[in-house]
């Protein structure tokens, strides 16, 4: 008898320049599992009918990207811990009449941080730039490797003190102080790993980070990828390890193959012929 496929798909607004159906079908090649993996394009006020109508179509599982998150969270039926308390998700997986909510993206940056690029975050100081979605996704993932600091900064400083409050209880039941500094002060301080969880390089904006924050011991991390932008430029021109977003897209897609299938797939060839593509 031959097996029935499982449907799966990325839906986000713009989608076209997805690169998970690549990511998905070389795990499901590596790990010889028969599934189909498509992009999704949803009109923007259409999300929710665009989920239900792949239900319908018996899909097994979906990735969330921008702009949908924050109203994949609100549409799933129950969620795991890290969607719950980044309050956005990433995965779906559709179980009988259950919409379960996944958030990866912390899970994928911790794993690219720590096992790709070898920088171990306990007892670390880390400086999160940024206070969006992209932000908030990963805060807890870094919270649990227990670093000694996790300071957070952002163009508006209010809204880091909005995640302050909100994850300061997590801090403390990993002993971590999680702490809000302006960005023109961040220069002032030694951190480790600084991981730019803006938007701005999308619009090739600057940070205006004063470039004395960087060093040569420290890792500069963007979650973008793609290009080289204009953050990763000064880190290295500062003596800094670099890196893009790369590998965190492919652990993120990991960690979702594996609530899927529950096999793990290896990653470092994927990340290797991205790179190269
Ligand atoms: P995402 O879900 O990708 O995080 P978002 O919620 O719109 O998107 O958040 C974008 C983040 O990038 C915010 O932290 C934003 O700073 P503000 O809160 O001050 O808007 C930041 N950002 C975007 N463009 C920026 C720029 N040119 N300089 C500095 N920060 C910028």
């Amino acid at each position: 008898m031959t097996e029935l496929k499982k449907n799966f798909a990325v839906i986000g607004n713009p989608i076209h320049h997805s690169l998970s159906p690549q990511i998905h079908r070389a795990f499901a090649k590596e790990t010889g599992l028969h599934i189909e993996y498509e992009a999704i394009l949803s009109p923007l006020d259409e999300f929710k009918n665009t989920i239900h109508q792949l239900i319908a179509q018996k899909l097994s599982g979906a990735n969330v990207t921008l702009p949908f998150k924050k109203e994949a969270f609100q549409l799933a039926t129950s969620h795991s811990s890290h969607a719950r308390i980044a309050e956005a998700v990433n995965t779906l997986e559709f179980k009988d009449d259950q919409i379960i909510g996944h958030n990866t993206d912390g899970i994928g940056l911790v794993r690219d941080l720590e096992q790709n690029l070898d920088t171990h975050l306990k007892n670390k100081k880390i400086l999160l730039i940024g206070a969006g979605g992209a932000a908030e996704g990963v805060i807890y993932s870094m919270l649990e490797k227990k670093p000694s600091e996790l300071t957070l900064t952002n163009r508006t400083i209010e809204k880091s003190n909005v995640i302050q409050n909100k994850m300061d209880v997590h801090a403390k039941s990993f002993d971590v102080n999680l702490k809000v500094t302006e960005i023109a002060k961040c220069s002032h301080q030694y951190f480790d790993v600084i991981i730019n969880a803006t938007s701005a390089s999308l619009s090739n904006a600057e940070l205006h980070m004063d470039p004395k924050v960087f060093h040569e011991g420290c890792l500069a991390y963007d979650m973008m990828y793609g290009k080289e932008t204009s953050y990763i430029r000064e880190a290295k021109s500062q003596g800094s390890k670099t890196s893009d977003g790369l590998g965190m897209l492919v652990e993120q897609a990991a960690e979702a193959f594996f609530i899927w299938h529950h096999i793990k797939p290896q990653t470092k060839s994927v990340i290797e012929s991205l790179k190269a593509f």
